[in-house]
């Protein structure tokens, strides 16, 4: 149960409140649910459990793990070096969306957006992105808060955490859907989830639907093959990486159940991009009645379920330089924060090297991420170990071969698509 709110810690996050409503909105609703089912469901469970199993297989951070698995100099050990690369870059500006998430608690906290007028609270957005210390302050705070968590271990620091914050961020989500039932724009929210219309589909929204679903299940950097490394032969990795996935989807699913009718109930725009949350949200909670106190209960929801994943982030760049420069895990937060804190972060308070940045984590580190670990476990690994991982402790030891084939063949058909797409070939 630790492992499994420890995971879906990682897996949710602002990419379920922030990021999958926003793009649901951009294109157009049901259709692109359904497309982002079927690759949470086809491409990224499956590569979920490669990741857990080659974790627990090795008990070792994604580094080691590669190497454990290959031969000296072998180049896939650089997949693992990719994934770390890509956490620490990713820490530096999800750490900036997380603070902006600290900051609107406080606003709200403060009472400074009940009963604002849209213009006002515009202008709230407006001046925390203009304002440098007061982003870095939020930001700097959010990431202390990150690194001692981590520096309290595994099982007091990441899963006493998620045991807290996981329920508690349900909690909020389900007070926030009763009140998005009452709502006058309940059922057109719904149906704009769920309606189908096919012709609102591009090619380009099938491909952010694959891309994001190894953003929000946290694949491709090693998050979930340091977790799996601390998991037990005991534990039945198939049914747990179901379980993860099934709650990332579920919330990412309220999010938007929350979102839609709310936006709809004041007439703003769905497809308002990523300022979705931050200014069609809180220029609906300000009219709301109520909404002093709904606009703490969202922003506090938004905040735990981002501390849930940058810690996940986190740990892949301390379990690094603990498995690989020998360092203890308070050495380790000291010399990787700092390294965030001091290199991190100061680029990416530019809006240009921030779109950058998500541009290539997003589209590229993640997905060759994943394209590696598909790769690798399915083609590369022993295959007597990888076989005794997945049906070790396993319910679902019979879907063994099912798993592998579609780790063989659908999984890295369909993200070798996706790459021939970002270079402009399909
Ligand atoms: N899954 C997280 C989210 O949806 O916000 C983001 C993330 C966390 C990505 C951890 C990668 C990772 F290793």
């Amino acid at each position: 149960m630790g492992f499994v709110l420890a995971a879906a810690g990682s897996a949710v996050g602002l990419g379920n409140i922030w990021k999958f409503p926003y793009i649901t909105g951009e294109n157009g609703g049901g259709a692109f649910v359904l497309v982002y089912l079927l690759c949470i469901l086809l491409v990224g469970v499956p590569v979920m459990i490669a990741e857990i199993l080659l974790g627990r297989a090795t008990k070792a951070s994604p580094v080691s793990a590669y190497r454990s698995q290959s031969r000296p100099g072998s180049p896939w050990v650089g997949i693992g070096v990719l994934g770390v690369l890509a956490a620490y870059l990713l820490l530096s500006y999800y750490s900036a969306v997380a603070g902006w998430a600290m900051h609107y608690t406080y606003l709200s906290v403060t009472n400074e957006i009940a009963g604002s007028s849209p213009e006002q609270v515009q202008g709230l957005f407006a001046a925390l992105t203009a304002s440098v210390p007061t982003g870095l302050g939020w930001q700097f705070a959010f990431l202390l808060l990150t690194f001692g968590v981590v520096a309290a271990g595994v099982t007091h620091g990441i899963e006493r955490w998620a045991r807290i914050m996981m329920p508690s961020l349900l909690v909020l989500m389900l007070v926030l859907l009763g009140k998005a039932m009452t709502m006058d724009g309940w059922g057109e929210g719904i149906e704009f989830l769920f309606g189908m219309r096919t012709d609102n589909l591009t090619a380009g929204g099938v491909l952010e639907a694959l891309g994001h679903a190894f953003f929000t299940l946290s694949l491709g950097m090693g998050s979930m093959i340091t977790y799996g490394s601390y998991l037990s032969s005991k534990d039945d990795l198939a049914s747990a990486s179901l379980l993860t996935a099934g709650t990332d989807t579920l919330v990412a699913l309220l999010a938007s159940m929350v979102v839609f009718p709310i936006a709809f109930t004041f007439a703003l725009e769905p497809g308002a991009g990523p300022g979705l949350i931050f200014v069609t949200i809180p220029t609906a909670l300000a009219q709301m009645a109520g909404g002093s106190i709904l606009s703490i209960v969202f922003f506090v929801m938004l905040v735990f379920a981002a501390l849930t994943s940058a810690i996940a982030i986190f740990e892949v760049v301390t379990a690094y330089l603990v498995d690989d420069f020998g360092l203890s895990r308070n050495k380790a937060c000291v010399t990787g924060g700092l390294a965030v804190v001091l290199i991190g972060v100061p680029p990416s308070v530019s809006a240009v090297w921030f779109d950058r940045v998500d541009y290539f984590v997003s589209n590229w580190a993640l997905p060759l991420g994943g394209l590696g670990i598909a790769v690798f476990v399915a083609w590369k690994m022993n295959a007597a170990l990888r076989r005794g991982e997945f049906e070790s402790g396993s319910r679902l030891a019979k879907f063994y071969r099912t798993w592998l084939w579609i780790l063989k063949y659908p999984v890295p058909a369909c993200i070798v698509v996706v790459f021939l797409h970002a270079v402009g070939l399909v």
